[in-house]
């Protein structure tokens, strides 16, 4: 990366580094560099909070592939958000939570005691397939698959490897295919009364969505929920085994709404959803840099939710303090419709963790970092009593 400074011209790729500890370290010196990649990237809270609630000059059509709703601007991207948001509602969620707990309470009753097991390959990524499946109506021969394609993409990402990601997407378009495949039935109808097949039936402005806008809309969904929860999971569960007096306190039982608030304060101090994209559709100041017209610009949200001038010491744990500036979600037009579900999915798991265990400790052998662009934990190596 490029620092922008007249005096203290620096040139790291951020390529091989833990994006948290790369970043507190630039942030402190610099509210935002341009890295080998030609990307802006924006480290400060303020700046990244300013971007993304002015979307009309940092849009979100940055890649030539069709990304529904992610990549919409305006109001298009309004009028897809208003019919996709209600299956993400808490009452849509609500009959998922069932199933949910049963898949949280079977995988950790199952899982080796006094033995390692890594919370991210082992709880977090196999948790959160079962937990989806569950939610979207899939079958179950699909978990095999979408745990090796967790994997896959998380590799992928890592390796920077264009033609290894662009193998992995559509690797995974297959995957989704052959669960559209079966729910189709003649003349444009739609089998079935599964979520997946509630998404098949949408309408937006008046027509049905078409197959590659459905396959797009199911890859940012699973995308979020998949990769995103693996990797929360495996955050939360090194925090538990970090803070052994917190996880007492949990374990002996706290209402939802303070579970919820400590395990969105444990994803701010190490947010593994690092950053998302945007270009800028006019020249624009950012803290006194002049960025051109369609400049790649990043918005920087593992660096932003630790910044010392809201957050005062980036590691200090206070939840109620540190909600409202949390962006672990986003914020703005593109905030997380995920929320609800990724909040449910992440308090069920955790619960059913400490409610089948006494202790969880770290493990013999050392917790890895991931390194950039993922961010979190590549591997917590746990001890379950
Ligand atoms: C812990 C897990 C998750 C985290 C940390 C997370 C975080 C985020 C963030 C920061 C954004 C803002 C992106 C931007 O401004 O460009 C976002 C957007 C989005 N998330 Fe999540 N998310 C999670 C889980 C989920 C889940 C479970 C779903 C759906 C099932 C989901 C679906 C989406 C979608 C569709 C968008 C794009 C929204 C738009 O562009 O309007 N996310 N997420």
């Amino acid at each position: 990366m490029k620092a922008v400074t007249d005096h203290l011209p620096e040139d790291i790729s951020p390529a091989g580094h833990d994006a948290r500890a790369l970043t507190d370290a630039l942030r402190r010196k610099h509210p935002l560099v341009h890295n080998t990649r030609d990307e802006w990237v924006l480290l400060r809270h303020a700046d990244v909070v300013a971007a993304a609630l002015d979307d009309a000059t940092f849009s979100s059509a940055v890649s030539a592939h069709l990304q529904i709703p992610n990549g919409l601007d305006g109001v298009e991207h309004d009028r897809f958000r208003a019919a996709l948001d209600p299956f993400l509602t808490p009452e849509a969620i609500a009959p998922a939570e069932v199933a949910f707990a049963a898949v949280a309470a079977r995988l950790a009753s199952e899982l080796p005691r006094g033995v390692a097991v890594d919370a991210v390959t082992e709880i977090g990524a196999v948790f959160a397939v079962r937990a989806q499946s569950a939610w979207l109506g899939w079958p179950a021969e699909l978990e095999g698959p979408l745990v090796a394609w967790v994997d896959e993409n998380h590799e992928a990402s890592r390796a920077g490897d264009r033609e290894r990601l662009a193998a992995v997407a559509s690797d995974f378009d297959a995957l989704i295919e052959s669960v559209l495949a079966p729910r189709r039935g003649p003349e444009g109808t739609v089998i079935g009364d599964d979520l997946t097949a509630e998404l098949m039936r949408v309408r937006v402005d008046g027509r049905p969505l078409r197959g590659e806008e459905i396959v797009s809309v199911l890859r940012n969904w699973t995308g979020g929920d998949l990769g995103s929860i693996a990797l929360c999971v495996g955050v939360l569960v090194h925090g538990l085994a970090d803070h052994l007096a917190l996880q007492e306190r949990l374990r002996a039982g706290v209402p939802d709404a303070e579970l919820d608030a400590v395990i969105d304060e444990l994803l701010r101090i190490d947010d593994p959803f690092v950053s998302n994209r945007r270009v800028t559709t006019r020249p624009v100041s950012v803290a006194g840099v002049e960025l051109p017209a369609g400049a790649k610009v990043k918005l920087h949200w593992t660096s932003a939710n630790r910044d010392e001038a809201v957050f005062g010491d980036p590691d200090g744990f206070d939840p109620d303090a540190h909600a409202a500036d949390n962006l672990v979600y986003g914020v703005g037009r593109h905030v997380c419709p995920g929320r609800t579900l990724a909040t449910v999915e992440l308090r069920i798991a955790v619960r059913a963790l400490l409610e089948a265990t006494s202790w969880i400790g770290h493990a013999d052998g050392l917790a890895a970092r991931e390194v950039h662009p993922v961010g979190g934990w590549a591997a917590v190596p746990v001890v379950l009593r």
